[in-house]
């Protein structure tokens, strides 16, 4: 039996599966978001630890867990939990989404040896500017800092009482010599950090600690290895079993996720697209990042006073777009803009736009969102035929459809259980715990796949040319 921890933004998730990879219990905790002033996003670490005990605890109540062999973690990425020499958390955690440091960002950005070792632009949200915020900001607290730890990994200090990171988290920091795997003492040095104030890297698959005596003891376990697990996209792949070039998927969370498995290292900085280890060996990934994606949903549904499954739920047959026009930078945006400072827009209003045309539009708007990153991927040479199309948002048969009639190609909807984040970070901690290879992380079988359709093809094309082009009036381009 393996277990999967998935810190994610809006819930904490844990899933039991046995030896055949079946899911014998999972369990949920809610999280919140705190949000001080705009642009700010943070979450107290105390809270990820108590879910976890919770969700541990609720597993355990339900099965019987003295077979249990490992633990593994996935978490929102990017955040910058910053700890003291006690391990005591000296401010609250700056989220994935927190966009504060886009001045400390563009200041690191133009330092060429981020792109070069990174791989990546140094976006607001990445780690590294954060904690430079922080450095400007709250000097007391950055002279404190003995380690600064992404979100899991504080989770797996909690757990294990080690200092570890894995390589596909670690890549989101831009402190990462993406290519070699290893910390860079010289983007380190450039952030008035040294090498001593990070975690000890492993492979996502590779054991990182085991869980602590004393929480065994009280959550009635055995006291079993925790794998190095990944990022919460990287993990994700995991669990639908996207490793090789050609396999990609597309994620409707609260942000919005292109990915594609590659076999070698192709970064791309000048795109906006990510480039990041895989949370297996020898593999890294690329993505298109958008900040909103069932975000901007849930946006509309606390306007209008709905939930986001009422609003979706009787949207008919697909239509071509509407006139209206919804740009989803509800909080900025990674690709391909690279702008904390772009805000949504709702154009196009008149007497009949109703709930349900709002939401069209909100919908159509996160899916031409989603062609502006299936752009950037196409610029740097990775081109995608099909893909799983993955989390909450994909329970929405009709934003299926107009993702795949908008994107050009088919989605493929996984048969039922549990393929997200939570199920790959099982599948590491059996990796991590059995000595199997990458191999156990097998695709899904796929209960439909939703095809573009093609009479709408051409609408669709025009509605995102319109896109772009409201989003070049914005920025007065
Ligand atoms: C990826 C990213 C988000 C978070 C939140 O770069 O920022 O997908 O990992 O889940």
């Amino acid at each position: 039996m393996f277990i999967g921890l998935d810190l994610g933004t809006s819930s904490l998730k844990a899933i039991l599966i046995d030896d055949d990879q079946r899911v014998l219990a999972e369990h949920a905790v809610p999280l919140t978001v705190q949000r001080r002033n705009d642009g700010w996003s943070e979450q107290d670490p105390a809270a990820w630890g108590a879910a976890a005990i919770e969700a541990l605890r609720a597993i355990r109540a339900k099965n019987d867990c003295r077979g249990l062999k490992g633990i593994g973690l996935s978490g929102h990425m990017h955040g910058a939990t910053l700890v003291d020499a006690h391990d005591a958390v000296l401010r609250p955690c700056l989220l994935w989404n927190d966009t504060r440091a886009h001045t400390q960002a563009a200041a690191m950005d133009a330092d060429p040896r981020f792109r070069a070792i990174t791989g990546n632009i140094v976006f607001p949200g990445f780690t590294a500017p954060k904690v430079a915020w922080v450095r400007d900001n709250e000097p007391e607290i950055f002279e404190r800092i003995a380690k600064v730890l992404l979100p899991k990994d504080y989770l797996r200090l909690f757990l294990t009482g080690e200092h570890v990171a894995e390589m596909s988290d670690a890549a989101g920091t831009a402190w990462l010599d993406t290519a070699r795997r290893d910390w860079s003492d010289d983007l380190l040095s450039a952030s008035g950090l040294s090498r001593a104030q990070m975690p000890r890297l492993v492979e996502g698959a590779a054991v990182s600690g085991r869980l602590r005596d004393t929480l065994a003891t009280e959550l009635d376990l055995p006291s079993v290895i925790v794998a190095g697990g990944g990022g919460d996209n990287a993990a994700a792949a995991i669990g639908a079993g996207v490793i090789h070039d050609g396999q990609a998927f597309l994620s409707l969370g609260t942000s919005g996720v292109l990915f594609a498995a590659n076999d070698g290292y192709r970064p791309d900085a000048a795109t906006a697209v990510h480039t990041f280890c895989h949370a297996v060996p020898d593999r890294w990934h690329q993505m298109g990042v958008i900040l909103a994606a069932s975000d901007a949903l849930e946006w509309l549904a606390r306007l209008t006073g709905r939930s986001a499954a009422d609003l979706t739920r009787d949207l008919g047959d697909l239509r071509a777009p509407s006139h209206t026009l919804f740009l989803p930078y509800l909080g900025g945006e990674r690709t391909p803009h690279n702008d904390a400072a772009i805000r949504g827009q709702f154009l196009h209003l008149d007497h009949g736009t109703d709930a349900q045309a709002a939401t069209r539009a909100v919908l159509e708007g996160v899916a031409f969102a989603f062609c502006d990153c299936r752009d950037a991927l196409a610029a740097t040479g990775t081109t995608i035929q099909r893909a799983l199309a993955l989390g909450g948002g994909a329970r929405s048969d009709y934003w299926l459809r107009v993702l795949a009639t908008a994107l050009g190609f088919p989605l493929d909807v996984p048969a039922q259980g549990e393929f997200g984040a939570a199920m790959g970070a099982a599948r590491l901690a059996m990796m991590a715990a059995t000595g199997a290879g990458a191999e156990i992380a097998t695709p899904p079988a796929i209960a439909r796949s939703i095809t573009p359709e093609s009479v709408l093809a051409e609408a669709f094309g025009a509605a995102h040319a319109r896109y772009r082009a409201a989003y070049a009036a914005l920025k007065g381009l």
